[in-house]
């Protein structure tokens, strides 16, 4: 067993005892006449600790170097110093992983798109940690939410055979080379694959949590999501986590307040359990956050319909690139007008026309539009895409031959509305893109320990 106290028990006091054992990653060193100093971290807290040599005691501290890895044992005293209450007087030194001259994270600052070139070690950094172990605040905050809310968790599957989003990103799973399962005219034997069929990586799990929620009532995933998107811009990924609740007897009112009741409570979660990591990020990289944190968890969200949203950019004095029109797309420059310049708050915009959604949208009375929502965040764009479901049948039968949808692919799905259909909705929220606004990073790459983007995997 090893013997050992973290550097967050030490600084938060929580600690009783005066001498400890710890280990850890060296930050800086350096050393005077008398004393030498070190600052380690064990990623457990922000700040680091400092250890104090007396060079008396220790002659050769040559191992002592930014990156090396050392175990110290030694008594906890108060510092001196103004930028830390306790720190280490170290009795003995054991270099655990010694480093050379060649250890790349050598000077105090580096740019970020330097450390986005090594995944490995850049979580070794004060920025890195900070932002993984406010992801992992961030994922408890979801189970919390939603089990405080008699949700129940459901694990969808990573394999499916649909492309639920109908939007052609799917990445292809197979055992197989395909090319040894391509006849002579070219098209692809499925029946000597893995599965006897095509298969792809999810890229929602809304499809499969809808049946639980019609027999469950509530329930939610959180899982990841793949995405062959050819958007290679700073919020998409090939691979990210969706949060994606769905719920029986809702219809889209009641899914819109689930969704801000729920950023609500997540950004209040971080704002008590990650003060430390809020106060560095709004430091060194985003000003306004502490007050993002504010808005996010006393002001009201905005809300809009799609139609309203185009009249209003149609009378944008300041114009944009492409004229608005009805029928297209929020594009980035009317997400960035809506959310930053005309709410500056989050939006919801609501009942997009049919054409430009998905089949399983539920159809307005108007007959062109439906029932769903957009989150729009300030900053960062759209966070979550969300609807009530089309839960009756004889409507669901033509959007989808509308939609180009093989109804033997899907034969299950519309069972659903067949046999005891219900009024239902659900969402889907982007995990990175919401870290991404309550870190303030502001590429996607940042928030993923392993990013995996168009053309770059490491
Ligand atoms: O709007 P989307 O495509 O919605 C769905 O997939 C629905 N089936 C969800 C549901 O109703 N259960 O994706 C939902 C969210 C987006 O709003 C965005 O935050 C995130 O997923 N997202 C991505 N994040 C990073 N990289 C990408 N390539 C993303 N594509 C979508
Ligand atoms: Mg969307």
């Amino acid at each position: 067993m090893i013997d050992r106290i973290s550097v967050k028990s030490i600084l938060k006091g929580e600690c009783k005892e005066e001498r400890v054992t710890v280990y850890g990653w060296i930050r800086t060193a350096r050393s005077g006449k008398n004393v030498a100093f070190a600052s380690i971290t064990d990623g457990s807290v922000s700040s680091p600790l400092q250890i104090v040599f007396d060079r008396d005691k220790f002659d050769d501290i040559s191992g002592l170097a930014t990156g090396a890895c050392i175990k110290v044992t030694g008594r906890i005293v108060e510092s001196p110093g103004a930028e830390q209450s306790r720190e280490i007087s170290a009795e003995n030194l054991e270099i655990i992983g010694p480093v050379g001259d060649d250890y790349p994270l050598q000077k105090k600052k580096h740019s970020i798109e330097f450390l986005r070139s090594m995944p490995h070690l850049r979580p070794r950094t004060n920025t890195f940690s900070a932002v993984f172990r406010m992801s992992h605040h961030l994922s408890l905050a979801i189970h919390r939410f939603f089990d405080e809310n008699g949700f129940f968790f459901i694990h969808a599957p990573l394999i499916t055979t649909s492309d639920a989003e109908g939007a052609g990103e799917a990445f292809q799973v197979t055992s197989m080379p395909l090319d040894s399962i391509t006849l002579k005219n070219g098209n692809v034997d499925y029946s000597k694959d893995y599965f006897k069929r095509q298969a792809f990586l999810t890229v929602s799990a809304q499809l499969e949590a809808e049946p639980l929620a019609l027999a469950m009532g509530k329930v939610y995933t959180f899982g990841p999501t793949f995405r062959a998107d050819p958007s290679d811009t700073r919020f998409h990924t090939a691979e990210f986590w969706m949060i994606e609740p769905e719920m029986a007897f809702f219809d889209l009112d009641d899914d819109i307040s689930l969704i801000e009741d729920f950023i609500k409570f997540a950004a209040r979660y971080l704002h008590d359990k990650c003060a430390e990591d809020i106060s560095f990020f709004t430091r060194f990289y985003e000003k306004e956050l502490k007050e993002r944190y504010s808005m996010l968890m006393e002001s009201d969200f905005a809300r809009i319909t799609y139609t309203d949203a185009v009249e209003l950019l149609k009378k944008n004095k300041g114009g944009f690139e492409v004229a608005p029109e009805w029928g297209s797309d929020i594009s980035t420059e009317y997400e960035r007008f809506l959310a930053d310049e005309y709410f500056g708050c989050p939006v919801f915009v609501t009942d997009y026309p049919a054409a430009m959604k998905p089949f399983y949208m539920r159809m307005n009375d108007d007959g062109r539009t439906v029932a769903c929502t957009d989150l729009l965040f300030p900053q960062v764009g759209e966070i979550v895409g969300g609807s009530q479901r089309e839960e009756r049948l004889d409507v669901l039968n033509i959007r989808a031959k509308e939609c180009g949808i093989d109804l033997n692919d899907y034969s299950w799905y519309f069972d659903l509305r067949k046999w005891g259909s219900a009024p239902h909705a659900g969402f889907g929220l982007g995990f990175e893109r919401l870290l991404m606004y309550l870190t303030g990073m502001e590429n996607i790459r940042d928030v993923i320990p392993f990013p995996r983007s168009k053309g770059k995997m490491m």
